[in-house]
């Protein structure tokens, strides 16, 4: 190839890659293959590599370019980075709303709603249409020179499709999934995790050496535009177009209202909707559109009054480790527990966070009077992500796991294979009582109005010592009555639940046992295939074995289990009771055709007339397999109110979608 052809084909590639690259990382929308794509960038390369002097700054190859630096420089920022005043619920948003009015002598106005995304601000700077130089806030005056991190964000166009000299600014952020993954992989490395995907795009963009930034997966989001010459933009949603026009990635989810009553809806729904985002966000930001507007507005010492930045009750805080409690679970588990310094947590006190096991405890190096970086997402329970150990003062002291159970004091064990330490003792008071507790819980008999606290006292006064004794409560109401919080109302409530729990079918009892590894699912197994309990309990090992869902550990601890002559004592006595024994859902039978016969079904949106659980419920009864997300694999979807993205990704792949009516009929 000569000389001219060779610049030719070059300024081909590279136009033809930052097309793709835009479709797949800045429109979610590839239009090419892997494949096809590293075959452009590998024709573009070997051209480079015989032509060096034709490798511009802005070519597809110069987005890992560099040698790692020996430090960041410094640079000042031409107009400072500001950051937004805080508005922490609806009133918040109202006093904004009624400053702004005032302050515009009440013309109309009208605001641009964004998330607010939870990574790290940049700004970004082009010259001539050729991106120049990008800078992290700092202080926000002075940031950091970090263009060689930013140029391997495939987001980030390396060149403009017009001559512009301008300025951006927006976030740079890790998506949920690219998070996961890297700390798996670290996990993998025994390198230390990081604590959420903000540190991590941090973490990521001060590294000296890009191949580190290039190799993590980064985005962004533009959603500030600076002043462009020779253009007339007027308003910040105008501006958002623009951008978007250049090939930047701009957040689809904006929206332009005229009231602040419409602002605080739309602030509300995202409150909810948040879990369903594939990146982090923390709040919402809401502006004022119109730029004359916003001039005449200005801005405090600190930030512009024309803005402001709704801030969701945080999902993370730093507290102290003050105790660590152990206790007992039904299984004789012994599971310690954070005690922490009461710290308010997306909205809630925490005071306790799950530890686990006692490895968590090693491998985090946890100390007692730590300070500890807590995390909630979703209604998971609070966890600890992350000590701060440069927050030491040498007070901290080490925590050691009892060697004896705390209820019992008897030894406690690891069994082989597990990392969980054990009480063994049968009659350990606090696994009977846990058990009594799994038995009542909701997945179990369900037994309405008779929680935790309750058991623990009807255990406590002597009332009950097995789960049997709750059937023969009723002729103990005058001791029952003697019990604290227990009035004439709360018996019969609890009364009448007990007695309708004798008509459960028999999975909910057989999975209220607490058989070993004998879960809910495999109950429900146990007691389609087998049809009652007799048959369960002469099942042989090779007829349970010959069952898919069940093992030969599952088996041996089932025959283990019923082979206990308390076990089936216990039976008996249930029985006596009135407690039913049977299967009640409809026994599937291989091949049979049910609704949802073979069917992997996903549950989408709130449905009004059952519960989620009783939803799934009915599902696998007749046949179906319901799973959390959404993929070609899925046959059908069922939507109920306020379905979201599972809806829309199902309705794109064209799968088949029932609304809540649709399916109650198909149930009947
Ligand atoms: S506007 C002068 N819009 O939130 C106004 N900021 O204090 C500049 N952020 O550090 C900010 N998403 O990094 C704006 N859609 C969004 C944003 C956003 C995230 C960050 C920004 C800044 C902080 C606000």
């Amino acid at each position: 190839m000569d000389r001219v052809a060779a610049e030719q084909q070059i300024a081909k590639l590279k136009k033809r890659i930052e097309e793709e690259s835009r479709h797949y990382y800045t429109e979610d929308n590839p239009q090419i293959t892997d494949q096809e794509y590293d075959q452009m960038m590998r024709e573009l390369q070997d051209l480079e590599d015989q032509w060096p002097d034709m490798v511009t700054p802005d070519s597809p190859t110069q987005r890992v370019g560099g040698m790692p630096l020996p430090f960041f420089e410094k640079v000042v920022h031409k107009t400072p980075m500001l950051s937004l005043g805080n508005a922490f619920d609806e009133d918040d948003l109202r006093d904004f709303d009624r400053r702004v009015r005032q302050g515009l002598g009440n013309q109309t106005v009208r605001y641009v709603c964004e998330l607010k995304i939870d990574g790290l601000a940049v700004s970004l700077r082009y010259e001539n249409g050729l991106f120049v130089k990008g800078a992290t806030r700092g202080d926000g005056t002075t940031g950091e020179d970090i263009t060689q991190n930013l140029k391997t964000i495939r987001s980030i166009p390396l060149r403009l499709p017009e001559p512009i000299t301008m300025e951006v600014r927006g976030e740079a952020f890790m998506s949920k999934i690219a998070f996961d993954r890297l700390n798996k992989e670290r996990a993998e490395r025994e390198e230390a995790l990081f604590a959420n995907p903000r540190n991590s795009a941090a973490g990521s963009l001060r590294q000296l050496d890009p191949k580190i930034a290039a190799s993590r997966s980064l985005s962004t989001f533009i959603y500030q535009i600076g002043e462009v010459e020779g253009r007339q933009i007027d308003s910040h949603s105008e501006g958002l177009t623009f951008l978007e026009r250049l090939g930047f990635s701009v957040n689809q989810e904006r929206r332009t209202f005229d009231d602040i009553e419409e602002v605080i809806k739309f602030v509300q729904s995202w409150t909810l909707k948040r879990p369903e985002l594939s990146y982090e966000i923390d709040g919402m930001v809401i502006k004022v559109d119109s730029f004359a507007q916003q001039q005449e507005l200005g801005f405090t010492a600190k930030s512009p009054r024309w803005a402001i930045a709704y801030k969701f009750p945080a999902e993370e805080a730093v507290t102290q480790l003050k105790d660590i409690e152990v206790s007992v679970g039904r299984t004789g588990v012994v599971t310690p527990t954070a005690l922490l310094q009461p710290v308010i947590l997306a909205g809630t006190e925490v005071k306790r966070a799950s530890l686990h096991n006692e490895d968590i405890i090693m491998k985090k190096g946890l100390l007692l009077g730590d300070y500890v970086l807590v995390k909630k997402a979703g209604d998971i329970i609070p966890e600890i992500v992350e000590v701060l150990k440069g927050r030491r003062t040498g007070e901290e002291r080490p925590f050691m796991m009892p060697t004896h159970c705390p209820e019992c004091a008897s030894e406690l064990v690891r069994l082989p294979d597990e990392v969980a330490l054990r009480c063994i003792n049968p009659e350990c008071p606090a696994v009977i009582r846990e058990g009594m507790s799994h038995f009542v819980s909701r997945q179990a008999m369900n037994l309405d109005g008779l929680g935790e606290k309750v058991v623990a006292s009807l255990f406590a006064a002597g009332l009950i010592t097995s789960v049997a004794d709750l059937y023969y409560l009723q002729d103990k109401r005058e001791q029952l009555l003697q019990l604290e919080r227990m009035g004439e109302k709360s018996v019969d409530k609890m009364l009448q639940a007990i007695e309708a729990s004798k008509e459960n079918s028999v999975e909910r009892l057989l999975f209220g046992l607490g058989i070993r590894l004998v879960g809910a699912k495999a109950a429900k197994v146990l007691a389609e295939q087998f049809g009652d309990i007799d048959h369960i309990m002469q099942a042989t090992a090779e007829e349970l074995i010959a069952i898919d869902e069940i093992g030969p550990k599952m088996a041996e601890s089932i025959l283990t289990y019923f082979s206990m002559p308390q076990v089936q004592e216990l039976i008996e006595k249930l029985k006596n009771a009135g407690v039913n024994m049977k299967y009640k859902g409809v026994r599937v039978q291989a091949g049979e055709d049910l609704p949802f016969s073979g069917k992997t079904v996903v549950l989408t949106g709130t449905l009004t007339q059952l519960t989620r659980q009783e939803a799934e419920e009915k599902i696998a009864m007749l046949g179906g397999k319901v799973t959390g997300s959404v993929s070609k694999k899925t046959d059908l979807v069922i939507a109920g109110e306020k379905a979201g993205s599972k809806l829309e990704k199902a309705e794109k792949l064209g799968i088949t979608v029932l609304d809540e009516e649709a399916f109650l009929a198909l149930l009947s």
